[in-house]
C-alpha cells in the first residue's frame, strides 16, 4: 500500500514536469485527413485516392428530386469550394505515385439516388429515416437513401471525406465504401434565448452546426424568468413588455418561420419549449394575475404560475393553440423544471384549494398543474417532453411523454433517474452529461465524449426507451458574442456519442485518433464560417 502510493506520487511529479518543461515544436496532435465526424456506423477506406476538382465537380440526380435536395447540392457546392486552395501560383502535378495508396483519377460527379418520392412539404420528425449508402469506388461515386434526411446525412458524409493531398495542392478523396445510420432518433441541442437574447444570424450558425455534426433537433427554449422575447399574435404583450426590448430583442413570427424553414431544409426538428410553472416572470410584467402573489416571501414579489384559477389555464389554452399553429414538430417541451414552493406555501387560498381537493403536497399541486397542461398539449396533436422533476414527483404521464434528465448530483444521478424513468415505461432524453454552460480547463468535451448514454442499471427494454439526448446551452453567460465558439466543439462530442456506434466511442481505447479526427473537424467547421474553439492543444489548422 505505501510502496504503491509513493510509485504513484513519483509519476505524477514527473507528467508534471514534462508537460511542463519539454514541449516538442508542430501541433500536439496532428489532424486527420479525411475522416467523418461523426464516425460512420461501417466504413471500409482504401489509401487509393481521386483527384476532385471543386469548381467542376456535380451532383447527379439519379432518384426522385425536389427542392429540398437541390438547395441541398447549391450548399455542399459552396462547401466543396472551401477545400479549394487560395490561387498561390503553384498548380499541382499529377501526384507521384510513392507510399500513399494508387492515384484512381479524377472524380468528376457523384451519383445520387434518392429512392422514396421527394415531397416538398416533408418534414422532418422523430421517425425520419437517415440511412444511406456512400461508395467512392473505382469507376463509380454513389449515394443512395431511402429517403431525403439520409441523402442530407450523406452528402454531409462526403463533403467531410475531401482533403488536402500531402502535396499540399491537390484536393483528394479516398476510395470508400459506408453504411450509415444513427444510434439514436433524437440527437439535439438546447439554446436559451431568454437569459441573454440571441440574434437570428448566431442561431442560423449554431443550425449550422447541428448539420455538420449529424444532429436533427433544435430544442428551442425560448422564453424564461428574464425575458419573453416570442413575439405572440395572441398576447402581444407578452414580448412588448415582458423583452429585453420589444423591437430589437424579440423573434417576431416570421423570424421564427425563418428559423424553422431553415433548420427543415437540412433535416432538423424545431422542438419549441414552453416553461411553465416555474421560469415564467418575465409572463406576469404584462400578466401578474397569472402569477402567484408572493408578499410573504418579498414584499411584491410573484412566484410561479398560479394553478388554481381557471383563467391560468384559458389563457394557456390560447397561447398553446397558437403554439401549435407556428410549429410544425410533433413535440412541444413543457418544462415542469425547479419550481419554488415557499409562494404556493404562503398563499391562504392556494392552501384551501388543496383542501377541497383533497391535494396533499406542492410536488402533487405541481402535478395537478402539470397534467391538465399535458392534457392540453395532447389535445392540441402535441407530444410532450418534459424535465424529470415532473416524473419525479408523481405525474401520471401518457406513455408518449419524453422525461428529460438533467440532473446528476447527490441523491439525484441521472442514472438512477433514468432506471426509474424507464422501469416505469417512459420515454428518455438525456442531458445531465452535455450542460455546455459548465467549464472546466482546456478542452472539456472529453467528460461530454466519456458519457455513455446507456450506463444505467437497466434491462434492454428500457435501454430501448432512451431515444438519445440534447447537449444544453444555457444563456447566463453567452450572447451574441461567445455562443458559437461556447457550443462547437463541445457540442461535436454529443453529436458523435449519439449517432456513432458505442464501439467505436471509446474514449479510453481511441482517445489519440478521436482527439486527431477532432481536430480536423474543427478546422472543416472553421473553414465553413463556424468559429468553433480549438479542441485539444497547441495547434493550426491549414
Ligand atoms: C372553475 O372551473 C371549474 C370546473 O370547470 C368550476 O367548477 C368552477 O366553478 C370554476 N371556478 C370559477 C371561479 O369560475
Ligand atoms: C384523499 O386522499 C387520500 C390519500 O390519497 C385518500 O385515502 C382519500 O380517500 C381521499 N379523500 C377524498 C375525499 O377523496
Ligand atoms: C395529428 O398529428 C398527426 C401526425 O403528426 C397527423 O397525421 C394528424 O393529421 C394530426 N391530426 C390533427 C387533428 O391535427
Ligand atoms: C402506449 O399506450 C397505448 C394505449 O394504452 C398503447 O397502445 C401503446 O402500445 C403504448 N405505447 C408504448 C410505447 O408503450
Ligand atoms: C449511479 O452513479 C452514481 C455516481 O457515479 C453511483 O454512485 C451509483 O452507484 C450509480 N448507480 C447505479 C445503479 O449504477
Amino acid at each position: 500500500m505505501m510502496l504503491s502510493t509513493v510509485v504513484v506520487t513519483s509519476l505524477v511529479c514527473f507528467s508534471v514536469f514534462a508537460n511542463g518543461y519539454i514541449v516538442n515544436p508542430g501541433p500536439k496532435y496532428v489532424a486527420t485527413k479525411g475522416a467523418v465526424w461523426p464516425q460512420p456506423q461501417n466504413q471500409i477506406i482504401s489509401d487509393d485516392f481521386y483527384i476532385v476538382t471543386p469548381r467542376n465537380f456535380k451532383f447527379n440526380v439519379k432518384g426522385a428530386s425536389c427542392t429540398l435536395l437541390t438547395n441541398a447540392f447549391e450548399r455542399y457546392f459552396k462547401i466543396l469550394q472551401q477545400n479549394t486552395l487560395p490561387i498561390t501560383g503553384k498548380k499541382y502535378k499529377k501526384p507521384l505515385l510513392l507510399s500513399e495508396g494508387q492515384y484512381l483519377g479524377t472524380l468528376h460527379q457523384l451519383e445520387v439516388n434518392l429512392i422514396d418520392s421527394c415531397d416538398e412539404n416533408e418534414w422532418p420528425t422523430l421517425d425520419m429515416n437517415e440511412t444511406y449508402v456512400l461508395n467512392i469506388l473505382e469507376g463509380a461515386a454513389s449515394l443512395t437513401s431511402e429517403s431525403i434526411w439520409g441523402i442530407l446525412r450523406g452528402l454531409e458524409t462526403f463533403s467531410q471525406l475531401l482533403y488536402l493531398g500531402v502535396d499540399g495542392l491537390s484536393i483528394r478523396i479516398n476510395a470508400t465504401s459506408i453504411t450509415d445510420f444513427p444510434r439514436f432518433k433524437h440527437r439535439g441541442l438546447l439554446l436559451d434565448t431568454a437569459r441573454h437574447f440571441i440574434p437570428i444570424k448566431q442561431i442560423k450558425q449554431v443550425i449550422d452546426g447541428l448539420a455538420y455534426n449529424k444532429m436533427n433537433v433544435f430544442h428551442w427554449h425560448l422564453v424564461d424568468d428574464q425575458s419573453f422575447p416570442f413575439v405572440s399574435t395572441t398576447f402581444p404583450e407578452l414580448s412588448e413588455e415582458g423583452a429585453y426590448d420589444p423591437e430589437l430583442y424579440v423573434y417576431n413570427p416570421t423570424d421564427v418561420q425563418d428559423i424553422i424553414e431553415y433548420a427543415r431544409q437540412r433535416g432538423i426538428r424545431v422542438m419549441p419549449e414552453i416553461d411553465t410553472p416555474g421560469h415564467t416572470r418575465s409572463w406576469g410584467v404584462s400578466h401578474p394575475e397569472l402569477l402567484t402573489k408572493c408578499d410573504g416571501v418579498v414584499q411584491g414579489s410573484y412566484g410561479p404560475i398560479d394553478p388554481i384559477k381557471n383563467t391560468t389555464y384559458t389563457f394557456l389554452q390560447k397561447l398553446l393553440t397558437e403554439v401549435r399553429s407556428v410549429f410544425k414538430d410533433k413535440f412541444i417541451h413543457l418544462g415542469g423544471d425547479e419550481v419554488d414552493f415557499d409562494c404556493w406555501q404562503l398563499d391562504t387560498d392556494i392552501n384551501s384549494f388543496m383542501n377541497d381537493h383533497n391535494i396533499s403536497s406542492y410536488a402533487a399541486l405541481e402535478g395537478y398543474y402539470i397534467q391538465k397542461i399535458i392534457d392540453m398539449a395532447d389535445n392540441l396533436n402535441f407530444s410532450s417532453v418534459v424535465w424529470e422533476e415532473v416524473f419525479k414527483n408523481g405525474v401520471k404521464l401518457p406513455n408518449n411523454t419524453l422525461v428529460h434528465v438533467w440532473r446528476d448530483w447527490q441523491g439525484s444521478w441521472w442514472n438512477d433517474t433514468m432506471n426509474d424513468v424507464t422501469k416505469a415505461g417512459n420515454t428518455a432524453l438525456l442531458s445531465a452529461c452535455w450542460y455546455l454552460d459548465h467549464l472546466s480547463t482546456g478542452g472539456d468535451w472529453e467528460s461530454f465524449y466519456q458519457c455513455e448514454p446507456t450506463d444505467f442499471s437497466g434491462s434492454e427494454e428500457q435501454t430501448k426507451l432512451l431515444l438519445g439526448g440534447e447537449a444544453c446551452m444555457w444563456a447566463e453567460v453567452v450572447n451574441e458574442y461567445n455562443v458559437v465558439q461556447r457550443v462547437w466543439p463541445r457540442a461535436s462530442a454529443t453529436a458523435e456519442k449519439l449517432w456513432s456506434s458505442k464501439d467505436t466511442t471509446n474514449f479510453n481505447t481511441d482517445e489519440e485518433q478521436i482527439r486527431k479526427r477532432l481536430e480536423e473537424h474543427v478546422c472543416r467547421m472553421n473553414r465553413r464560417g463556424i468559429p468553433a474553439q480549438p479542441p485539444n492543444a497547441a495547434g493550426f489548422c491549414l
